[in-house]
């Protein structure tokens, strides 16, 4: 009755943004993300009598939003299972969380995964795709190793993800930029994203047309179109995003700075690299694992103040006996 998975978190290069039902997250498009190796979850689930539902989080019970929303995900849980015992559950991430670096996806992902298997239930896949998928969209995709396709789908049953590649030589640097959590959760801000942007239902198109694409350049292991499809999309994600209301912003003085330098290292030095940013503040680079030094030194060198997590490609979330408790 007890089990512990650690999930990677999935960095989207075709991006998730706006569902069109906000019950299920339905997706109004589909995405593609890659596993990223050095930022993991590690959870542990016990159902029993001696239990009162509760979720320490990094060490605290948790409080406020993360509190309801992991209440309203256990209701989800037992609604789809009929499984009622109560549950204990404890959560550590070896990165900041909620500050634009997916911890929903890896935290979602390995409760999801624990539940199913500290319940005792058979269980593939698409069962915890679709289960992580009730808990944040992203997650979805946490099950996978390498690159995943979350596919849209029409209903719960239809919408979840598959595994499209296994890992290649990519590294990604994520550099870290603001520490702090996000000043508006990513559900809530794609919502309203859906009311106010004039550009929000273009952009979904946008990415449906670019799956395809993407998808030809994993296969083909062609890494310009893969760079270019995905800095792409994060801008148009981001110009969606700037025009939500009279402007979110997720992104501050020193995340553009760094997007860029981005294309300067790729302009001028000539080494290939792009980016990719989510909600925070935080920006991804993609690059060959052979040219991670020098990107990464050329970013240390102009930005001191910021930190680099440098990481490969990581794998599908997976069962531990190493217990939090
Ligand atoms: O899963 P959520 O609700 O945290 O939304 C994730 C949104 C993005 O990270 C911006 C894009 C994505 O596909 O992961």
């Amino acid at each position: 009755m007890k089990s512990t998975v650690v999930a990677c978190s999935n960095l989207a290069l075709i991006k998730y943004w706006g569902n069109r039902d906000d019950t299920l997250n339905i997706p109004i498009n589909d995405s593609i993300s890659v596993s990223l190796e050095d930022l993991q979850t590690t959870t542990t689930v016990e159902f029993g009598p001696k239990h009162a539902d509760s979720l320490v989080l990094n060490g605290d019970p948790a409080k406020g939003e993360a509190k309801q929303r992991f209440e309203q995900f256990i209701s989800h849980f037992r609604k789809l299972t009929g499984f009622r015992k109560p549950v204990r559950v404890e959560s550590v991430n070896n990165f900041p969380t909620a500050a634009g670096i997916a911890s929903s996806s890896s935290g979602f992902g390995a409760l999801s995964h624990a539940l199913y298997d500290a319940a005792g239930f058979e269980y593939q896949i698409p069962e915890i795709s679709k289960l992580a998928r009730l808990g944040s969209g992203s997650a979805a995709r946490s099950p996978i190793a390498g690159y995943a396709h979350w596919y849209a789908g029409k209903d719960h049953e239809t919408s979840f993800a598959t595994q499209l590649a296994l890992a290649d030589d990519m590294r990604i640097l994520v550099v870290l930029t603001d520490q702090s959590e996000k000043f508006i959760s990513s559900i809530d801000a794609m919502q309203l994203s859906k009311r106010s942007s004039p550009f929000f239902t273009q952009r979904g198109v946008q990415s449906n047309k670019n799956i395809s694409q993407l998808k030809q350049a994993i296969e083909d292991h062609d890494f310009s179109l893969l760079g270019k499809i995905s800095q792409q999309e994060a801008n148009n994600l981001h110009a969606v995003i700037n025009t939500t209301g009279l402007g979110l912003y997720y992104w501050n003085p020193t995340s553009l700075a760094i997007m860029k330098y981005v294309n300067v290292i790729r302009e001028e030095y000539e080494i290939p690299c792009y980016y990719t940013i989510d909600a925070g503040p935080q920006i991804k680079i993609l690059m060959k694992s052979d040219q991670a030094n020098a990107v990464q030194e050329l970013v240390e060198d102009k930005f001191s103040m910021v930190e680099i997590i440098s990481t490969s490609i990581g794998f599908g979330s997976k069962l531990s006996d190493l217990h939090l408790f």
